[in-house]
């Protein structure tokens, strides 16, 4: 809101002397280094250099023309070239809150993206493999991202571009005929199957021949053999169970599961595309691209024939171009992966298709640590993330039962307390850093932490609970009070920390700011009572509080959280 009138009035000040005087002078609007001189400054510097008029000349036409610009301020002084002034925080602060009021979960949405479709390609966890924690931060702020895309009106396509090919599949195949029994893996597929892939894995290390048959196997499903094929099918189904298990307890959904198999016999008019433009060159039998600024060449396809995983992404590029005619692609894939993206957007580039290229977007992200180190689950061994995610909940749920031993549905909401408390954790700092994993940190219900937040919200759940007031009936001039004055702002930045979010691939800025909102709220709450007798205070209380919980609930909704009426 400030930094609106901030805007209108450069606007209008440049717009008068260029009326005046026929020139562009280009306006700066601050705020004050003191609170106490003004919420906005203009330095006149610029007009006085451009106009060569004496300094207070300058200064009080100036003042003049900016009380002839019906903007809500309230009192206009000047020091030396600097011109101050307070803004009017009384209507305006009301008009805020009412609109977060009516608008609801709907306040905070944009046009910006509006008749512009995003791919977001995110979690796509190698199955048959292990669940990783790299997928689950994938998993999360690709999630986010496109809620904060839609929130801005962009139209999204979810891809779960899951790793459903390779030789994986065919270790599986060997495992499953020399000691599986396909009765017991049927009872309990996940951990059957879990239990042989590891022990395949361990049993190639003494026997060398296993990593053969287990090529051989695959050839054969890509091959098309059928007997082959069917088992690959029934693997595919039985591993993406594990992944579903996190989606289902994250409430996360995907609108494609087209997964690297998908693009198996869509990559032949790429590889002859490539050859046609003459960009493919022969390198010790394989078939490689070469790029430029020092990146290394791409390989297209091995000497034995075999495509690789570039090869089976630059299919996917064309594909869903021509399917969902996307403005941007988004991967969000680790840092580790950097080269393979400047490698699929360099590729593109040389065949020609440099906007394509450009509309290509790394999302990456960093490490997830334990004790420093990077973290791993090694699926059937040690730990399974599922098992994790399990943990935060078991650990919530003690607090639960600590703070609120009689609630209803305590393990509904012990779920929704220990997933938030993952999720806040791995968005509330910028994606590309690195972060410690501590469950017993993040389930925490104060300090920077997902349950802090649903907790705030229960708070002011709780204020308002069986509580009728009336928005037009409050006392404007509280919004001149600071600790009001301060939530009213973070309400009316709302918009604009979304649109920020979006702009950058940044859950964190939503995250931190839902940080902010609740703290300055705690704040609040801790110099106000808010159920007064006096009835205009009162409403204005309660309406200020409502509309920060419907801020609050709708910020944990676009990092993925669920908000709570009570916990
Ligand atoms: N399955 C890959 C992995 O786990 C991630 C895929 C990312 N998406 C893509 N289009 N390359 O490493």
């Amino acid at each position: 809101m400030i930094e609106q009138i901030k805007l209108d009035l450069k606007n209008k000040l440049e717009a008068f002397y260029k009326d005046k005087y026929s020139q562009d002078i280009q306006m700066v609007v601050e705020t004050p280094k003191k609170v106490e001189m003004g919420d906005i400054s203009i330095p006149m510097f610029m007009a006085v250099k451009a106009l060569r008029k004496p300094m207070p000349e300058i200064v009080a036409e100036a003042i003049e023309a900016i009380k002839g610009f019906n903007l809500p301020i309230k009192s206009i002084s000047n020091a030396g070239a600097f011109i101050n002034m307070f803004i009017d925080k009384t209507e305006l602060s009301k008009e805020i809150i009412i609109e977060a009021l009516t608008k609801d979960e709907k306040y905070g949405e944009s046009n910006i993206g509006l008749g512009k479709n995003i791919v977001l390609d995110y979690s796509s966890p190698n199955i048959a493999k292990s669940f990783s924690v790299g997928h689950l931060r994938s998993t999360m702020i690709g999630n986010s991202l496109k809620l904060i895309l839609q929130k801005c009106g962009y139209n999204t396509t979810a891809i779960n571009y899951l790793g459903d090919w390779g030789t994986q599949f065919g270790k599986m195949i060997v495992a499953i005929e020399k000691w599986g029994n396909i009765d017991e893996i049927k009872k309990d597929p996940i951990n059957e199957l879990s239990r042989l892939y590891v022990k395949v894995n361990d049993e190639e290390k003494n026997d060398p021949s296993i990593g053969d048959l287990a090529r051989a196997a695959f050839r054969k499903i890509e091959m098309g053999e059928e007997k082959y094929v069917s088992m690959w099918k029934w693997i595919r189904e039985e591993s993406l169970k594990e992944s579903e298990q996190i989606y289902d307890l994250l409430d996360v959904n995907f609108d494609s599961y087209n997964g690297e198999a998908f693009y198996n016999d869509k990559m032949d008019p790429v590889v002859d595309e490539l050859e046609k433009k003459g960009i493919l060159e022969l390198d010790q039998g394989a078939m490689v691209v070469k790029l430029e600024d020092d990146i290394p060449p791409a390989l297209i396809k091995r000497s034995d024939g075999g495509t690789l995983y570039i090869t089976r992404d630059l299919a996917a590029v064309f594909y869903r171009k021509k399917e969902y005619n996307f403005e941007k692609a988004l991967y969000v894939v680790g840092g580790e992966q950097k080269l393979h993206f400047l490698q699929l957007k360099g590729v593109l580039a040389k065949m020609g298709y440099q906007e394509l290229s450009d509309s290509i977007y790394h999302v990456n992200f960093g490490l997830v640590l334990k004790d420093g180190k990077k973290m791993s689950t090694r699926k059937g061994n040690v730990v399974k993330l599922y098992d994790i995610l399990m943990q935060a909940i078991q650990s919530a749920k003690a607090q639960i039962e600590e703070k609120n031993p009689n609630m209803a549905n305590k393990d509904e909401i012990a779920t929704k307390v220990g997933c938030g408390a993952v999720v806040f954790n791995d968005l509330k700092n910028f994606r590309a850093l690195d972060y410690e994993f501590d469950i017993n940190q993040m389930v925490k219900f104060e300090g920077q932490t997902g349950p802090y937040l649903q907790y705030t919200g229960v708070r002011i759940a709780s204020i308002l609970k069986d509580k009728t007031f009336d928005y037009n009936n409050v006392d404007v001039t509280l919004f001149e009070k600071p600790h009001y004055f301060e939530l009213v702002k973070l309400i009316s930045q709302f918009r604009m920390t979304v649109e920020k979010a979006a702009a950058e691939f940044a859950p964190s800025v939503v995250a931190k700011y839902l940080l902010s909102l609740a703290a300055s709220f705690n704040k609040f709450y801790s110099l106000e009572k808010i159920n007064v007798e006096d009835e205009k205070t009162r409403n204005t209380n309660f309406a200020v509080a409502k509309s920060v919980r419907i801020v609050l609930n709708e910020g944990l909704r676009l990092l993925g959280i669920h908000y709570l009426d009570e916990m």
